[in-house]
């Protein structure tokens, strides 16, 4: 690209960016999309390089436009000039490098293109000056689309209980913007993920991309619409956030994940689901599970004899790991509620005489693996913990700290503190033996943002930096315990990022576990994430019948957190014949191919099918009454030639039938709807005859 006439293509597949640098030096942006090779074939010779828009603009260069970067140079000047100054480009990593000549800054924006068409895009910025620059905006990305009717998908305005709200809305000039706040949990209110496409969004059809802000901290998109065209300017929320940095430094934007499809946004799933489980989180080929939690059935209250009752049923009806949730430490301040206890990780002897060990003993003894809860960053005012070290919170001079569900979030920048959380695993895991399983629960946002470990003028750094050391202790956790199976939490839903998700096996996605809410919730998140990183419970809320629960449970990650000793046997029965059927079909559910059939209204249904379309699981719910049963769901993308033996359950003691039919005949004909009572719901399981 040393040649101005030069176009570069970055591209995952056949989609990607293509780029050409004007007479001036400048980076244009000559294409964003599917099929980008080709597009780009087609600007041979076609405009002057000057009539692309710039790729990343800084701000004035496009005066009338948000910049994608805001730089205040070490002599005070304000605005930033970038040219092209390299290419490099090596394997799957591309690095276009710019520069300002004026005011020297590097500006390296880095592409890496992965498999099923995956690309991951982030910004270097680095300080050559003798002086601090001051970093207000650095966008992960800020690629220009013209789409035909832009329609937006996303999940913003959501809160506790309602993650994964889902809006989808025509664009139209002006901006909309997509953020996050609160540094913790962020993503309980805006999700980092969106969809765009031209149109609503169609399953089998149309041209859809996928976006995702891979940040576990606060997040910003904006979609600038201006003159038929949209400036998608992404990544960490920039909001009181001025990064100070210093001579010689390099500062790193979170990665911004592209996907795109011309197949609609069923395919789309698919390639992203086979992109994480292989690329993103932790043992994504492994088999998850099955989980029985205590938190909604005990809460706090528990004792030994209460554990080990849940764990004895947990057990009968075949789970395969206890997690013990919250409550069950800090001795001095009994964990009884959610007002003390943070901080003390040592058991509360009170509730358990013999420790966590019995406990766990007792799960292995049942053929279980023991889990535990641990929520590391946090301290309530009733621990030793914080009266030993008031100076550990997040805070602000002459501030009152508050408190958020009665707690104080820890500054994780501080080395001791990062000692403290990295400690909390260390003596977990050693003093208790049999622990395999980890679940990393944060209940606040942060307040009084602020940092002791920062100088006075670098407080505006603490967004970014916190986020950053959060980031250091996960990983650390997981390289100290590579062992452990780690859940992710935050009140509920509130850490969901695909750069999070790197250290972690799975993500609890809601505390709002009533199916009908749920199915919504796993529906939407089923667009971005594969269903074995999605943690789903079957419990009371909702008061739905148990069947119900366990099929929506069945068709993510499985799991229980149910008082079993409340139940009828009956209801007991279901919950086994749901764990076995859950055994039968788990290879599908969590590595097979999700086609979302039909999308929740009063019904539902969606389907996983073996990558060799030798087997398939079809799950059908009903999710409001209708006075009669009609219609048909019709499976997708079953092996045509095939014959495939179909059994029928709905849970209750026997199949309900069994019967054969090509896989032709199921994608064409269909199969009878059968269900019209509300919360009803019907699996199909589909071997190949010659499977
Ligand atoms: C919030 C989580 O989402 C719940 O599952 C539970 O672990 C509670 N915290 C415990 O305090």
């Amino acid at each position: 690209m040393t040649n101005h006439a030069d176009r570069l293509v970055v591209a995952a597949g056949v989609d990607g960016f293509g780029f050409l640098v004007d007479t001036r030096g400048r980076l244009r942006q000559a294409g964003f999309g599917p099929r980008i090779g080709a597009h780009m074939e087609g600007l041979r010779g076609d405009l002057p390089p000057e009539a692309y828009p710039l790729a990343y603009p800084a701000y004035d260069e496009d005066p009338l436009h948000a910049p994608a970067l805001r730089i205040t140079h070490g002599d005070g000047r304000t605005t930033t000039r970038l040219l092209v100054d390299d290419v490099d480009v090596s394997g799957s990593k591309t690095v276009v490098v710019l520069r300002d000549r004026d005011c020297p800054v590097e500006v390296r924006l880095c592409f890496e293109t992965g498999d099923e068409g995956v690309l991951r895009q982030w910004v270097e910025v680095t300080n050559p000056q003798s002086a601090a620059i001051t970093l207000h905006e650095v966008a992960s990305a800020a690629p220009l689309l013209v789409l035909a009717e832009p329609t937006l998908t996303h999940h913003a305005g959501s809160d506790w209980s309602a993650e994964w709200s889902t809006t989808t809305e025509t664009l139209t000039p002006g901006t909309k913007v997509l953020e996050s706040r609160g540094g913790v949990r962020p993503h309980l209110r805006c999700s980092p993920f969106f969809l765009l496409g031209e149109g609503r969004p169609a399953e089998d059809g149309g041209t859809v991309l996928a976006g995702a802000v891979a940040w576990g901290g606060n997040i910003r998109v904006a979609f600038e619409m201006d003159a038929g065209a949209i400036r998608v300017t992404c990544g960490h929320n920039p909001s009181a956030s001025d990064y100070v940095l210093d001579p010689g430094q390099r500062f790193s934007t979170p990665e911004q994940v592209w996907a795109w499809s011309t197949e609609g946004t069923g395919e789309l799933s698919r390639r992203l689901h086979r992109w994480i489980r292989s690329a993103v989180v932790r043992d994504g080929g492994a088999e998850r599970p099955v989980v029985a939690n205590n938190w909604e059935a005990t809460f706090f209250s528990f004792d030994r004899d209460r554990l080990t009752g849940l764990i004895d049923h947990a057990a009968d009806i075949g789970a395969e790991l206890f997690l013990l949730d919250d409550g069950w430490f800090a001795p001095e301040h009994p964990r009884n509620d959610d007002t003390a206890g943070l901080g003390d990780w040592d058991v509360n002897r009170v509730k358990l005489p013999g420790g966590l060990a019995p406990v766990s003993a007792h799960a292995g003894a049942r053929g279980m693996r023991f889990g535990l809860w641990v929520e590391p960053e946090m301290v309530n005012p009733a621990s030793t913990t914080f009266t030993a070290h008031p100076e550990w919170i997040v805070s602000q001079p002459e501030r009152r700290p508050r408190l958020v569900r009665g707690q104080h979030a820890l500054d994780v920048l501080r080395p001791e503190v990062a000692r403290f959380v990295l400690g909390v695993f260390d003596r977990v895991l050693t003093e208790t033996p049999g622990i395999s399983y980890l679940k990393w629960d944060a209940n606040r946002h942060l307040t009084e943002p602020g940092s002791s470990a920062l100088a006075a003028d670098r407080q505006s750094n603490f967004w970014v930096d916190h986020a950053r050391a959060t980031w250091d202790l996960m990983a650390e956790v997981a390289r100290r315990h590579p062992e452990q199976m780690l859940m992710l939490c935050a009140s509920g839903g509130g850490r969901f990022d695909l750069g999070t998700l790197r250290f972690f096996h799975e993500v609890w996605l809601s505390d709002n576990t009533d199916p009908v809410d749920r199915l919504h919730m796993q529906w939407a998140a089923s667009h971005f994430v594969p269903a074995s990183v999605v943690a789903a419970h079957v419990t009371r809320l909702g008061n739905r019948p148990v069947a119900f629960g366990c099929a929506v449970a069945m068709s993510a990650r499985l799991g229980f957190d149910i008082d079993f000793a409340a139940m009828s046997d009956a209801e007991r029965a279901v919950c086994r014949r749901a764990v076995e059927t859950y055994r039968l079909v788990r290879p599908l559910v969590q590595q097979g191919d999700l086609y979302r059939l039909v999308p929740p209204a009063r019904r539902a249904a969606l389907s996983y099918v073996a990558p060799d379309r030798s087997r398939a699981v079809v799950f059908a719910y009903q999710l409001e009454r209708e006075p009669v049963a009609s219609g048909h769901v019709v499976p997708a993308g079953l092996d045509p030639g095939r014959t495939y033996r179909v059994t029928t359950t709905d849970l209750s003691p026997a199949a309900l039938e069994h019967w054969s039919a090509t896989g032709a005949a199921l994608v064409s004909e269909g199969i009878p709807w059968p269900l019209c009572d509300a919360c009803t719901a019907r699996l199909w399981v589909l071997d190949g005859e010659d499977g």
